[in-house]
């Protein structure tokens, strides 16, 4: 008898559901034993709060192409797992004994960075964890894809699509704030592929009159709109100078709702332009995955549930260099995977003539 406990952890994503009956259609139809699967409700909550339920085999029915999670989930930070609840309950040996109790011979985790962090100290602490990358933000180190990520970059390029007529229509200067956290993988692909002029991600701080600068050309050229891809975590270059105390100092005082409103404020101010902001926000993370995201979740779990039926344990699933390979998790953990300024892509993307406020 194998007994597999499985939970999504962190924000949700598209191609969840793909992933998890990935795993459970290749160890069912592969495995000698007769199997179990468990799932934790919530995420670690689940595991922690001993939040489960047995899955059969309709569970999994239906639901490749159905986004957000059959399980659930939910943000357990790492910073705190080591500190007990509001009930003084220890939850990494809450987590271990439910484990036990269970007698599982595995725990498959589907997370992003926060997520592969706890996933490690639970392998340090002697069970065996297996774990798919999820993430819209495809920030995780040790792979070069997360899945849902492509169904995020449909997503936000289909809004900058839309805003792009009516840009056109009313020669307007628009925002488009795009996910992804501290790294600008998703704004630079959508931005790219709904043709942003201005591309603005964490990774290139911003000179607020270079972006001018690239707007003033465009209306110099005769165009009667300018479009920004902007990453919720763009940074301007005098705030990416700051101390990390500095900066922290400066957002207690900060009256714009994100760094879009204030880039808007300030183009409006310095160059009497009507700007407007669009936030598409968590629809990026919603609905159903795209095909690649299918195949891709699908073709995860089939590898993770390779590992299990071979009983190699401690690893992500990942993706390197079109292979799937398999990552151990103490090297996943709590390292980022951020766009290189220097890189291919950027270089190729100012040669089509996107500016990155640099
Ligand atoms: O990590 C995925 C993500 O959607 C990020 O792009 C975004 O910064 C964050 O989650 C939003 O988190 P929440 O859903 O908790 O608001």
């Amino acid at each position: 008898m194998l007994r597999i406990g499985m939970l999504t952890s962190g924000g949700d994503c598209q191609a969840l559901n793909a992933a998890m009956r990935g795993v459970v259609k290749c160890v069912y139809n592969n495995a000698k034993d007769s199997v179990e699967f468990y799932g934790f409700e919530d995420g670690y909550k689940g595991l922690i709060y001993s939040k489960f339920h047995m899955l059969t085999g309709a569970d999994f029915s239906g639901i490749l192409t159905r986004g957000g999670t059959i399980l659930g989930t939910s943000r357990v930070p790492f910073k705190t797992i080591r500190e007990p609840d509001e009930n003084g309950l220890d939850k990494v040996a809450a987590m271990k004994q439910n484990y036990y109790k269970l007698q599982l011979d595995c725990l498959v985790m589907l997370g992003g960075n926060g997520s592969h962090k706890t996933a490690a100290l639970l392998k340090e602490e002697g069970l065996n964890v297996i774990t798919l990358p999820k993430t819209i933000d495809n920030d995780l180190w040790g792979t070069d894809m997360t899945f849902g990520f492509q169904s995020a970059v449909d997503i936000a390029t289909e809004a900058i699509d839309c805003i792009h007529t009516t840009a056109n229509s009313h020669g307007r200067v628009f925002i488009v704030e795009i996910m992804g956290h501290k790294v600008g993988w998703l704004p630079l692909n959508a931005g790219m592929a709904g043709g942003a002029d201005i591309i603005l991600i964490p990774e290139i701080p911003y000179d607020i009159n270079k972006v001018i600068d690239k707007i003033e050309e465009r209306d110099a050229r005769g165009s009667r709109f300018t479009i920004l891809a902007v990453a919720e975590g763009a940074i301007s270059k005098e705030d990416a100078k700051l101390s990390k105390k500095d900066y922290e100092k400066k957002l207690e005082t900060y009256t714009f709702p994100s760094v879009s409103y204030e880039l808007a404020d300030s183009i409006a101010k310095k160059t009497g332009k009507e700007i407007r902001v669009t936030v598409p926000g968590h629809m990026q993370r919603g609905g159903s995955p795209c095909p690649y995201d299918r195949v891709f979740a699908s073709r995860l779990g089939a590898e993770a549930g390779k590992l299990i039926l071979n009983g190699q344990y401690g690893y992500m699933v990942g993706y390197k260099n079109r292979e799937m390979i398999k990552v151990p998790l103490e090297k996943v953990a709590g390292k980022l995977k951020t766009v290189d300024p220097n890189s291919d892509i950027i270089e190729e993307a100012k040669l089509l003539g996107i500016s990155f406020g640099d």
